[in-house]
């Protein structure tokens, strides 16, 4: 297995393009077993993650093959409509193929994803909105097993809390339900606007794009697919927020700048100079950074797949900053790590208080999930002396060649075997 070493104290210099975001590519993908194909996706990243999607698609019978990053999908001759425990439980995203499988074949039999590093992550808005929709369901060794009974019917669905993944499910699910679903309370991350782009592409009526409802007018069949994944706002943000730590001048192409207004606001806030420029971002630090308080919040407030990444800012700040996790109870398993290299911050409920330190020190430090692990980057890249995070496998799952990406821009990184 491999680890990251780090020499801290390079400020980050040059230019970064921003690959297509995990968090559309996984959907989109699960959105080719709506249709036979052949489906084209442009600016899919490399990523784990993806890897373990298509190896999901294969099982149930689909192929695919890459260009670059351009990846041709065909589910013409779909074979099972089951996602195995194995590969549920690598990656909670496999749940995705849900919506799509009743939507095609009308049954689908997946592993319950159990919790995870950051969270209890229960399905149950996911499957309460299908119930909606006519599909019933059992709990069988582990396994969801739903039925259409008859025919998927459109209903309103309105969810206790706009979650992401739940969305884009009954999204998938809902295209070729008779008549119309309405779902309220729907997420609106840019993530689900690029579903809905490839969805009515496909020949899918669905209305409210970006919007908290969404209208879908049920269609009796779909065709091929060509779309193009959004960039990384993660990865956007991470490259970011690391610039604030470490000083120095980063241009991000390749990107889209409308979508991190919450982001933009709290840099700016800390002293971190960020001018958005269509699809580029400038960033400028001078490494000297103020505290701000931070809540996550659903799109398009402060998403809490950057909290991590924050906190290890704050760490080099004067001040006092307080970060509330609302999203997932249990997301501040970085804050142990960042103490290693010397932080100070206290965990008090859903709140972590960072008291800044101004500097932290090398340490060796362990990644125990994906955005954790990008903090531990951060930090790396801004404390004084060597750091090495071991388990990077959690890094892999969702970023498209940071290390290198990091090294071209002056980062003195590497990879190692441990
Ligand atoms: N929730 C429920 N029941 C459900 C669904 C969600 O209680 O049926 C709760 C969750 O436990 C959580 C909250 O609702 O407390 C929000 O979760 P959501 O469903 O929105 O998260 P997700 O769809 O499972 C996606 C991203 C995550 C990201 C969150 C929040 C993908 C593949 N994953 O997860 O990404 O943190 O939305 O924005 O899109 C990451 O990339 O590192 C990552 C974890």
């Amino acid at each position: 297995m491999d680890k990251i070493v780090i020499e801290g104290g390079t400020p980050l210099r040059g230019e970064i393009a921003i690959s297509g975001a995990k968090n559309a590519a996984l959907p989109l993908i699960c959105a080719c077993l709506l249709a036979p194909g052949p489906h084209i996706l442009e600016n899919v990243p490399d990523l784990r993650d993806v890897r373990t999607m298509l190896a999901l698609l294969e099982a149930l019978g689909a192929t695919w093959k890459r260009d670059g990053a351009t990846l041709t999908i065909d589910t013409a001759n779909l074979n099972s409509f089951e996602a195995s425990y194995d590969l549920v439980k690598t990656m909670r995203a496999s749940v995705l193929v849900l919506g799509p499988l009743l939507a095609r074949l009308g049954r689908a039999r997946v592993s319950l994803p159990g919790g995870c590093a950051i969270g209890a992550r229960p399905i149950n808005f996911h499957l309460q909105g299908f119930k909606r929709l006519g599909v019933s369901h059992q709990l069988e060794d582990g396994y969801v097993d739903a039925v259409v009974d008859g025919q998927m019917v459109g209903a309103t669905i309105c969810f206790d809390f706009p979650s992401v993944t739940a969305t884009e499910n009954i999204l998938m699910g809902a295209v070729m339900a008779r008549g119309e679903t309405v779902i309220k309370n729907a997420a609106r991350e840019p993530e689900i606007a690029n579903l809905v782009d490839m969805l009515n592409g496909m020949g899918a009526r669905i209305r409210g794009r970006g919007g908290d409802t969404l209208l879908i007018e049920g269609v009796t069949r779909l065709r091929s697919a060509r779309i193009r994944i959004v960039p990384d706002r993660i990865e956007t943000g991470t490259l970011l927020i690391a610039v604030g730590a470490t000083g120095g001048e980063l241009s991000l192409s390749n990107g889209d700048s409308t979508m991190l207004p919450a982001l933009y606001a709290k840099l700016r806030a800390a002293g971190v100079r960020v001018r958005e420029d269509q699809d580029r971002v400038h960033v400028a630090g001078n490494g000297v950074v103020r505290a701000v308080d931070i809540k996550t919040m659903p799109y398009p407030g402060f998403p809490t797949d950057l909290q991590a990444q924050m906190m290890a800012l704050m760490c080099f700040g004067q001040g006092l900053s307080l970060i509330t996790e609302t999203i997932f109870e249990n997301r501040f398993m970085h804050v142990a790590e960042l103490r290693r290299m010397g932080a100070d911050i206290r965990i008090n409920g859903p709140s972590a208080i960072v008291s800044g330190v101004g500097k932290l020190r090398g340490a060796r430090v362990m990644a125990t999930d994906l955005r954790a692990s990008a903090s531990l980057v951060i930090a790396g890249l801004a404390a004084e002396g060597l750091t090495q995070i071991s388990r990077v496998y959690h890094l892999d799952r969702g970023y498209d060649d940071l290390v290198g990406k990091l090294s071209r821009v002056g980062a003195k990184i590497h990879r190692e075997a441990e």
